[in-house]
């Protein structure tokens, strides 16, 4: 009995002990438990967090940031949008542009310094291309849009005017005038590195070329838009004349067109021989030197147009290395008139419509 009882209290003991015991491991218990949510919250906030951090840093910065504009759609403000791509400018003028040097150079140079300092303009860049038809300002214009704006051309803060579609009716000149001036004003607030093209210059009604003048100057802000990101770039064909008469007379003189430099047109330029009939003659840019570049544009001669041919047969896919492209390139050239007549020395019409002519020529060879 003793003995029993001594057993049930050590069994009570025991109950105790093990209720002791029971109880105790509850306690290590509730640390795994606590362990698991710790590696629980650990595995969400790694899934959520790190991972997609160690993603991005093995991904490529620019797929991303590429990615999120192309939902944003263009914007101007962005390095993707508006590279200022130096790089492929030159590759550009270097594959397409042909008997330039001079332009090439003074571009180049121009663009490079302006597009390296951002910080330091004070004025709008305004350019003024000079030249017969053909000899590439409309080209050069679109490379530099090209490299400006990932969109080229057809970017949004790209703004194209040709004067005989824009403002080709005289009468209405001052209406021109006040949509002009809102059309740069609003286009520069949305975006201050806005690039404007006006074509044909030279046939825009006297006196609209002027509302310009205010945008163009010296730390121009205009009801409070600053202008000095801007770019302006003016085509005519004003001066072509004497351009083409100085190099033909520098030819004769014996001096190879490469070794022709800018100055050989300088003084020709700061004797206004830009002056002739049309819009730059009345208009005050020329006066006020708002001017920043001046783009003399030579006549191209028979070996431009061959490259500018060559180059465009070879953009379809053909071999122009071995000469066998020699045929097509001097039928589209025989349709082509050179000048002066007897020795047909520069193309009339330069690399001009050399698309249309390639498509006839390769369309009558079957090809
Ligand atoms: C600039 O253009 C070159 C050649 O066209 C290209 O390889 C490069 O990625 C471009 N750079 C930028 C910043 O867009
Ligand atoms: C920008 O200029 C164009 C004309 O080239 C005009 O139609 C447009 O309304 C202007 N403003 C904006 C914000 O696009
Ligand atoms: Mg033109």
């Amino acid at each position: 009995m003793k003995r029993k009882r001594e057993l049930l209290d050590q069994s009570d003991d025991e109950d105790d002990v093990t209720v002791v015991e029971w109880r105790r491991p509850k306690k290590p218990a509730r640390g795994d438990d606590k362990c698991r949510k710790l590696i629980l919250v650990n595995i969400v906030v790694f899934s959520i967090f790190i991972v997609p951090m160690i993603a991005i840093s093995h991904l490529n910065h620019e797929n991303i940031l590429s990615g999120l504009d192309k939902i944003m759609g263009e914007r101007c403000n962005s390095k993707i949008w508006k590279p200022k791509n130096i790089t492929s400018l030159t590759t550009n003028l270097e594959r397409y542009f042909f008997g330039q040097h001079i332009a090439k150079s003074l571009i180049l140079s121009a663009l490079t310094r302006r597009w390296q300092r951002e910080k330091a303009y004070t004025k709008a860049l305004v350019m003024s291309f000079h030249g017969w038809t053909g000899s590439g300002k409309n080209y050069l214009a679109k490379f530099i849009a090209d490299s400006l704006f990932k969109r080229g051309i057809k970017s949004t803060f790209v703004q194209s005017f040709v004067s005989t579609v824009h403002f080709h009716d005289a009468k209405l000149a001052d209406d021109y005038k006040l949509a002009l001036k809102e059309w740069i004003l609003t286009n520069v607030t949305r975006c201050a590195e806005t690039l404007f093209i006006f074509d044909e210059v030279d046939k825009m009604p006297a006196g609209v070329l002027d509302v310009l003048k205010p945008f163009m100057d010296h730390h121009s802000v205009i009801n409070g838009v600053d202008m000095s990101q801007a770019t302006f770039i003016l085509l005519s064909n004003t001066g072509g004349r004497q351009i083409t008469r100085t190099t033909f007379e520098l030819w004769q003189a014996g001096k190879k067109r490469e070794e022709i430099r800018y100055s050989d047109y300088e003084e020709m330029i700061l004797n206004g021989a830009f002056n002739e009939d049309g819009g730059l003659q009345k208009s005050l840019l020329i006066d006020r030197s708002l001017i920043d570049i001046y783009v003399p544009f030579l006549p191209l001669e028979h070996r431009h147009v061959r490259q500018c041919i060559e180059r465009e047969l070879e953009d379809r896919g053909l071999d122009v290395s071995d000469g066998t492209a020699n045929v097509l390139v001097d039928q589209v050239i025989s349709e082509l008139t050179f000048w002066p007549p007897d020795i047909k020395m520069y193309s009339s019409t330069g690399c001009k419509r050399i698309v249309q002519k390639v498509d006839e020529v390769l369309y009558d060879q079957g090809l």
